[in-house]
């Protein structure tokens, strides 16, 4: 036998293990609810699965297929299951797959618009429509001022912002000296975690993170900020960033952002918006008022790949001042240079986030745009947030459940009366019972259990099931009290 000239895929052998690959997915959907939703596997149980060392001959296509059922399948947890109810969703969708699938296919990079126009041009303008369908305010449209930019996570788009924020504070000098110590920045007890490694990437360092106390509803306490950048400023520091919260991790606390935004104004400091999951619920007029006040922010996110049925990676991001985001981070090797940048007539994404190469993420997020139509979108948050708003009810009427934070959109936090281990118990049974998963916080130092109804194809009986499934776990906690 001649020895082989090309080991790659032909174009004929892709269309035939696409295929395959298209229907294991649709056939994993089928039966998604049949598997346990928390994965079953000890520590090191998969890597003891794989061979120990890597093929010297390529493998056929329906061996390697048929070992993810085998080897991988056991290690997952299943985000895209019905009866995921953890953390906040990671929703995935038949459209945004399809449109990773064609981004893929394409292989581009788009880093510079030069480098594929269609890639910065689709994203420049899927962001300009999410303007207008989540009602932002026009500032971030990129024919004003502003623009959105899709970055990988929430995380990522604090960072870029804080960056930003440290340069303006700084009339654009941190860049070339490093931080001087004196930069200060805020956000509340409740903000998600990411907020503090920004400040530690970004060089203002922990100790200048201020961590704002709430109020009885886990919401920042605006005189708290006002009283504390005052304090900063008496001290001789530079107060320059606020980061508010709507929608937080723990609890979905709206911090009140007309009266922050109003402080940051005063004080000249860059107000930056987290809406990580709950962004998503302003695609419906009635939930809009979580968006007030954004006429003060200077930057805003909200995650897709949360709450609007695109697949992750996907997080938009605006700014109200492209320019001073640009600034911050443009470096012009000579090995980009092109007439097009030199041009000044468009965008080159690599100087709005923190890497230089980029996938064609908007791909994903227009084929979800155009597949559900704005309708078909609110359709389905609107009996997320139903649904959720039903369990709260149940929650209420039931003598041994508390809830234990407001439940404003489609996350309920609440917790058994007989304390914190009861409630370890009742969440450790549930979720090893395959049945369902959920995750817990601590709320004023109480162990709290939170149900997030948002994954993609949730339905009323799921939520129905999984109610009965606390009751019935609850009631054999109690027998077992009692024998
Ligand atoms: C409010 C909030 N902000 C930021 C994040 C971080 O999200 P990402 O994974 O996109 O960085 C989360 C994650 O749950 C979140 O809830």
């Amino acid at each position: 036998m001649p020895e082989p000239t090309s080991f790659h895929m032909s174009p004929e052998e892709l269309r035939r293990n696409g295929y395959a690959v298209v229907d294991w997915i649709a056939d994993y959907y089928k039966r998604i609810e049949s598997y346990p939703v928390l994965s079953r596997a000890e520590p090191g149980q998969i890597r003891a699965s794989l061979p120990e060392h890597p093929p010297s001959k390529g493998e056929p296509f329906t061996e390697i297929l048929s070992d993810i059922e085998k080897l991988i399948i056991p290690g997952i947890t299943h985000w895209q299951s019905p009866n995921f109810f953890a953390f906040f969703p990671c929703n995935a969708s038949g459209p945004a797959i399809l449109g990773d699938l064609l981004s893929s296919g394409l292989g581009i990079q788009g880093m510079l618009w030069a480098t594929s126009p269609a890639c910065t041009e689709l994203e420049t303008h899927v962001l300009d429509w999410l303007v207008e369908m989540l009602a932002l305010p026009q500032k971030f449209l990129s024919k004003n001022s502003g623009g959105g930019v899709i970055q990988d996570t929430a995380s990522s788009a604090s960072l870029c912002a804080l960056l930003a924020a440290r340069e303006r504070a700084t009339g654009f000098a941190s860049n070339w000296r490093g931080c001087d110590g004196k930069l200060v920045a805020y956000t509340s007890t409740q903000a998600h975690s990411s907020i503090e490694k920004d400040v530690q990437i970004a060089g203002i360092g922990r100790d200048n993170l201020r961590l704002i106390e709430v109020d009885q509803e886990f919401a920042m306490r605006h005189d708290a900020l006002a009283a504390q950048i005052d304090k900063d400023r008496t001290a001789g520091l530079t107060p320059c960033f606020v980061s508010a919260t709507v929608g937080t991790t723990s609890s979905n606390a709206i911090d009140p952002v007309p009266e922050i935004g109003r402080i940051c104004r005063a004080n000249n400091l860059w107000l930056h918006v987290d809406a990580a999951m709950s962004g998503t619920a302003a695609l419906c007029p009635e939930f809009r008022y979580i968006h007030d006040g954004l006429e003060f922010a200077d930057s805003y996110c909200f995650n897709p790949h949360k709450w609007m049925f695109t697949n992750f990676d996907c997080d938009c991001f605006w700014v109200a001042d492209r320019a001073a985001l640009i600034k911050t981070l443009s470096i012009q090797p000579e090995y980009l240079k092109n007439k097009a940048t030199e041009s000044g007539a468009v965008f080159d994404y690599r100087d709005w986030q923190i890497p230089l190469g980029r996938r064609f993420r908007s791909l994903k997020l227009w084929l979800v745009i155009r597949h559900y139509g704005i309708e078909g979108l609110q359709h389905h948050i609107r009996q997320h947030i139903q649904l959720a708003q039903e369990f709260a009810r149940w929650v209420e009427a039931d003598s041994r459940f508390e809830l234990a934070a407001p439940a404003p959109l489609n996350l309920v936090c609440f917790r058994h009366k007989a304390g914190d281990a009861a409630n370890q118990a009742l969440m450790d049974r549930l979720n090893r019972s395959g049945d369902l998963y959920l995750t817990h916080t601590k709320l004023g130092d109480r162990l709290t259990l939170r149900f997030c109804v948002g994954q993609t194809n949730t339905e009323a009986r799921h939520v129905q099931r999984a109610w009965q499934r606390i009751q019935e776990e609850a009631d054999a906690l109690t027998a077992s009290k009692t024998a």
